[in-house]
């Protein structure tokens, strides 16, 4: 445990959100906006993250004492061929961000990352200790996300030693998310699959790849309990207990619309699996997306957190009957 704390309430200093528009950013402003505390939220025609002079602007003019960067170039297939933009803002933005409130006393960012860094190096559950990649098995999306977390890491690691040597204790401090298979308000697997589901009579979809499907609502109270938690520093896997495939998810989302009396067409029977050699795309995705989420579940034990763990079928369960329903009958 860190002797340091930031306290959410504390007014003095607003919350910088980066990436507002997204699913998480959407999320975020839905828990924040119950708290009543000063929060910017800040879309890309706010703050461009591929421009630093106008990042470091936003900070100065802010001084923000908690960060939370749910903004990223989260297009995993065009990022192949925009290599540059990708690293920009998955990379260089949260290094700038982790520059920043790094020097801050009691500073805290929360950044996300993703079970792309990964690339297959074991069939079980990944740890927050297993070492990434191997690099060149990664894709272009991947490499950034992991440059992004190595780069935070760094500027904290040079902040605490410069601050030891100081003899501070306010230590500002850092939480890396590591999540997968995200849906929430905006464009993602399960929308799309429900879209296809009440057009045609027949899907394929991969069986091959792994994980667990996450919901950003979720993920983003888990933020803020960590924000204000006085929880060490470091890489955390935040999904929900279970694990499924794509074809797996999408049986389940399908069925569950169904049962609430939604417009679909295709029948369980006809969703057929595939492999992923049989789903070409440009970037390469691990098969193994499976994140152990036992280090997120000892630490919220700690902070005396009482929601009870979810399970991912609940949680997109909820997902289906709530955004989904209305969005469908719009
Ligand atoms: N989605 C997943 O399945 C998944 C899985 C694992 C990890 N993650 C991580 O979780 C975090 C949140 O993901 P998400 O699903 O909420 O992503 P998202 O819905 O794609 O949102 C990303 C946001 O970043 C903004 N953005 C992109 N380029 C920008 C720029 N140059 N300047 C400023 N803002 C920019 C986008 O702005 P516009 O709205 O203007 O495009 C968008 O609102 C990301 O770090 C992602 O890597 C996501």
């Amino acid at each position: 445990m860190s002797s340091s704390s930031f306290d959410l309430l504390d007014h003095s200093h607003p919350i910088l959100v980066f990436g507002r528009d997204g699913q998480v950013g959407k999320a975020l402003q839905v828990c924040l906006s119950d708290l009543k505390v000063p929060v910017v939220y800040l879309g890309r025609a706010d703050c461009d993250l591929t421009d630093q002079v106008a990042l470091n602007e936003i900070l100065s003019r802010h001084q923000p004492q908690l960060i939370i960067n749910a903004a990223a170039y989260t297009a995993v297939d065009k990022a192949e061929a925009e290599r540059e933009q990708a690293f920009a803002i998955n990379t260089q933005a949260p290094a700038l961000m982790a520059r920043y409130i790094s020097q801050v006393p009691h500073g805290v960012l929360i950044h996300y990352s993703t079970d792309y860094v990964f690339a297959d190096t074991k069939k079980t559950p990944y740890f927050e200790t297993d070492i990434t990649g191997p690099i060149d098995q990664l894709s272009i999306y991947g490499q950034t996300k992991l440059a992004g977390e190595e780069a935070i890491k760094e500027a904290f690691n040079l902040a605490d030693d410069s601050g030891r040597r100081r003899g501070q204790e306010a230590f500002s401090r850092y939480f890396i998310l590591r999540t997968s298979w995200v849906y929430g308000d905006g464009n993602n697997f399960i929308r799309t699959i429900l879209r296809l589901a009440a057009e045609r009579d027949q899907l394929k979809v991969v069986a091959d790849q792994v994980g667990a499907p996450t919901s950003a609502q979720w993920l983003a109270e888990v933020s803020l309990e960590v924000a204000q938690s006085r929880v060490e520093s470091g890489i955390y896997h935040v999904v929900p207990d279970g694990e499924t495939s794509w074809h797996g998810l999408a049986v389940f989302a399908i069925e569950t619309a169904a049962s609430y009396g939604e417009g679909v067409e295709v029948k369980s029977e006809n969703i057929l699996p595939i492999t992923t050699q049989e789903y070409p795309v440009a970037a390469k995705r691990p098969l193994n997306s499976y994140l152990s989420n036992q280090k997120l579940k000892k630490v919220l034990t700690e902070m005396a957190y009482t929601t009870p763990y979810p399970r991912w079928q609940d949680q997109v369960e909820q997902y289906v009957k709530d955004y989904v329903a209305t969005a469908l009958k719009s």
